[in-house]
């Protein structure tokens, strides 16, 4: 599949180092880093996290990622690995029983549901948007992109908003302490969040909802071959559903602000024909991917590019540099309003593992674009910026100026 002549590299394992997962960050510096890889070194290795493979190159990423026979996602799928904080699906299966869990999840987010959940949506950008604009300054990411999740998240799974609040909280502290390797940390704060997905199906089994209209219920409902779905597995479901969809957005949103701080044309061009957002959205996806720590695991020994692999060596995708590969995307660094071939980006990855969120995360975009243009004339960042870690890419702190419409 995936083997092509150029690339090998016959340094031992041991003395190969070409990407740095915990080096310190600018807003530009890890794409910069990976455009070169991507010419000089596409199949990269990095002794972090006790050793992994990085694929640079967008058909690198996919082959591996329609390749579901060779590769799984049963034995490592992100990098830095946790071993011990247990098996949730859909993410950690592999097909047949990947299919189990996803067909409950996909009646979620049908056109329908995004419907009726749009009003809020738009609501909760709005509302968490305004004192910002009112006190005519704010951190997008940290008043914002932070917050927001909590309040979609708490309407989608039918929780109360203190609830949700706690998972976005104890998420964040989970992915802080994933970044630094603080092992007991990453236990405990786990648990922690396994403890609060327990206590949601508790209620749920106490309190029975309609299962078309509730996740939770749907999975605690929901069968494969003819048994109901383990219950362990459904905690698992549950926990990775309530944490995955929190982590995303909250680095993504601020990094169109920053985007559209640096490039003022393009601002006022969306706030003067906000028709243009959804096609922004999209190239902003492709520009400022977040995940770039996903991973797989080789049943066999593989060779990419030349590169021979061994048999259960993680291979991170690094979904963030696929979308700039100038092989499939020309002038991959820039943002190009329309791009033609835009729906081959894999932001929300490829294949039986693509994200289901993708609908509620472009929803969520896409109102926080709008409410914002359309409630500023002008917005500007006006303090220094800062980065997240590995395994996401984007922002943590972005503070703006605004100036109301
Ligand atoms: C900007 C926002 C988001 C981005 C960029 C994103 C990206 C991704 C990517 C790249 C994957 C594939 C992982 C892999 O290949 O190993 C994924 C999977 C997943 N995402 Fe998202 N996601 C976002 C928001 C959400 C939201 C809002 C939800 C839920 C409400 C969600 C739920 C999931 C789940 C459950 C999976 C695992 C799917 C499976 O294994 O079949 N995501 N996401």
């Amino acid at each position: 599949m995936t083997d092509a002549a150029h690339g090998s590299d016959e340094r031992p394992v041991e003395d190969r180092h070409e990407i740095d997962p915990v080096a310190p960050e600018t807003f530009t510096s890890a794409h910069e880093a990976y455009q070169e890889l991507r010419g000089s070194c596409p199949v990269a290795h990095s002794q972090t996290y006790g050793g992994f493979w990085a694929l640079l190159r967008y058909d690198d990423v996919v082959g591996v990622l329609r390749d579901i026979d060779t590769y799984t996602t049963s034995v490592q799928n992100v990098v830095p690995k946790f071993a011990f904080t247990g098996r949730r699906p859909p993410l950690h299966f592999d097909p047949p029983e990947h299919g189990a869990y996803r067909r409950i999840i996909n009646r979620f987010f049908t056109a329908e549901k995004m419907a009726a959940l749009e009003p809020e949506v738009r609501r909760f950008a709005a509302d968490l948007l305004q004192p910002l604009i009112d006190r005519g300054d704010g951190d997008i990411s940290v008043e914002y992109a932070q917050k927001f999740p909590a309040h979609v998240f708490a309407r989608f799974f039918n929780l109360p908003i203190e609830l949700s609040e706690l998972i976005k909280q104890v998420s964040a502290e989970y992915v802080a302490a994933i970044q630094i390797v603080a092992d007991e940390d990453v236990k405990r704060l786990s648990r922690r969040l396994y403890d609060i997905a327990e206590e949601v199906i508790a209620q749920r089994r106490e309190n029975p909802m309609d299962a078309s209209e509730d996740l939770t219920s749907a999975l605690i409902a929901g069968e494969y071959e003819g048994e109901p779905l383990p219950a362990d597995m459904v905690l698992g479901c549950v926990r990775q559903l309530l944490v995955t969809g929190m982590v995303a957005p909250s680095v993504f949103i601020g990094n169109m602000f920053v985007h559209l701080s640096r490039d003022q044309q393009l601002q006022a061009q969306l706030r003067a024909d906000p028709s243009l957002i959804p096609a922004a959205v999209e190239e902003f996806l492709r520009l400022y991917t977040p995940y770039r720590g996903m991973a797989r695991t080789p049943r066999r020994d593989v060779t990419i590019r030349g590169q021979q692999i061994g048999k259960d060596e993680p291979i991170a995708l690094v979904y963030t540099s696929a979308n700039r590969d100038e092989a499939v995307f020309p002038d991959g660094e820039n943002f190009i309003l329309h791009r033609e071939n835009i729906s081959k980006h894999i932001a929300f990855g490829a294949g039986v593992h693509s994200c289901p969120g993708a609908p509620l995360a472009r929803m969520m975009i896409t109102h926080t674009l709008e409410e914002a243009l359309s409630r500023t004339s002008h917005f500007e960042v006006n303090g220094d910026i800062e980065m997240a870690h590995w395994a996401e890419w984007g922002t943590n702190s972005v503070p703006l100026q605004l100036a109301p419409a």
